[in-house]
């Protein structure tokens, strides 16, 4: 079985599965994290300005030699690069740090700041050819809506944190109409050894000779979400990427879902995410 893509709402095909670069440094790290990725086939990579690691994914995209079209960019937008005006400028800065003519997914990071501004220009780099598609990343409260409202191009995705036990289930219902798509961010709860050790994904671990981090992989594969899972260990990501080769059935993606139990493993709030916003210095 080959990886899977997703067709959004704009038309634009996604590589069901990618890999994210978020805390991996900057320079040979992130280069090798990419480059490993590419060699083994994965197509889609997620960064972010915040990352500061935009630059290395850039330069390992360039010296793969694989045609441009077939690779999958998403980056995203600090709140500070927020306005009309403000993010076209922004965006063109992206451009340069990642060397590349154009971004596949352009996001709004954060639920903060000129955000209905934003959008606007989004739209602008999509007709004029510098974005292929946009969309947004944690908005979860009526802020959603409010960029719904305004928008004349719908949101493609929504990255937020979705694994078993947080599954998202009321805002995919939010979202349905608008065509748009989840992609889950903490897709194996950032690492965490309880979720993991989960006694059902050890079950079907066993039956279909896959570990416990590969069944969740795919029941999030199954479930139409969009994955990135992060690792620096090249045994691990092989091992993530190793899912297209077997499928859940109907009873046993139940008893996922039978797991969700409102755990998140981000706590931050969002009045602690607005302090937090100065945390990092944006680039040029
Ligand atoms: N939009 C947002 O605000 C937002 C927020 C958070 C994340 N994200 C995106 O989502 C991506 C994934 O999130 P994440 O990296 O925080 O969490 P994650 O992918 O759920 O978990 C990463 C952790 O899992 C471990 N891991 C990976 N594969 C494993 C395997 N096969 N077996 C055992 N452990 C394994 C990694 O350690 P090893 O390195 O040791 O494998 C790492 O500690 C990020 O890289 C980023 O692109 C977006």
């Amino acid at each position: 079985m080959e990886q899977t893509f997703i067709k959004l709402n704009d038309g634009n095909l996604i590589p069901q599965f990618g890999t994210g670069v978020f805390q991996v440094p900057d320079g040979k790290e992130t280069l090798d994290v990419v480059k490993n990725a590419l060699n083994l086939g994965i197509r889609h990579i997620d960064t972010a300005h915040a990352y500061q690691n935009e630059r290395s994914v850039g330069k390992a995209v360039k010296e793969s030699g694989i045609v441009r079209k077939e690779i999958w960019i998403t980056t995203k937008l600090w709140p500070s690069e927020y306005g009309e005006g403000i993010t076209s400028q922004a965006i063109d800065k992206m451009l340069k740090r990642l060397d590349t003519d154009y971004i596949d997914l352009l996001l709004l990071h954060q639920q903060i700041g000129d955000y209905l501004g934003a959008w606007k220009d989004m739209e602008k780099a999509v007709k004029d050819g510098r974005v292929k598609s946009i969309g947004l990343s944690n908005f979860e409260s009526h802020r959603l809506e409010e960029v719904l409202e305004q928008a004349t191009i719908y949101p493609s995705v929504l990255q937020v944190e979705c694994h078993p036990y947080y599954q998202q289930k009321e805002l995919k219902k939010r979202i349905a109409k608008y065509g748009t798509v989840i992609e889950s961010w903490y897709p194996i709860g950032h690492g965490d050894k309880g979720l993991i050790q989960e006694p059902l994904f050890t079950r079907l671990a066993k039956k279909y000779h896959k570990t416990n981090v590969q069944i969740i992989l795919r029941w999030h594969i199954q479930e139409g979400t969009i994955v990135f899972p992060r690792t620096m260990n090249p045994v691990h990501m092989k091992e993530n990427f190793d899912i297209f080769d077997f499928e859940l059935t109907a009873e046993e993606m139940n008893e996922i879902r039978a797991l969700d139990n409102g755990k998140r493993f981000f706590t931050m709030t969002l009045e602690e995410q607005e302090q937090n916003l100065g945390a990092w210095k944006p680039e040029d």
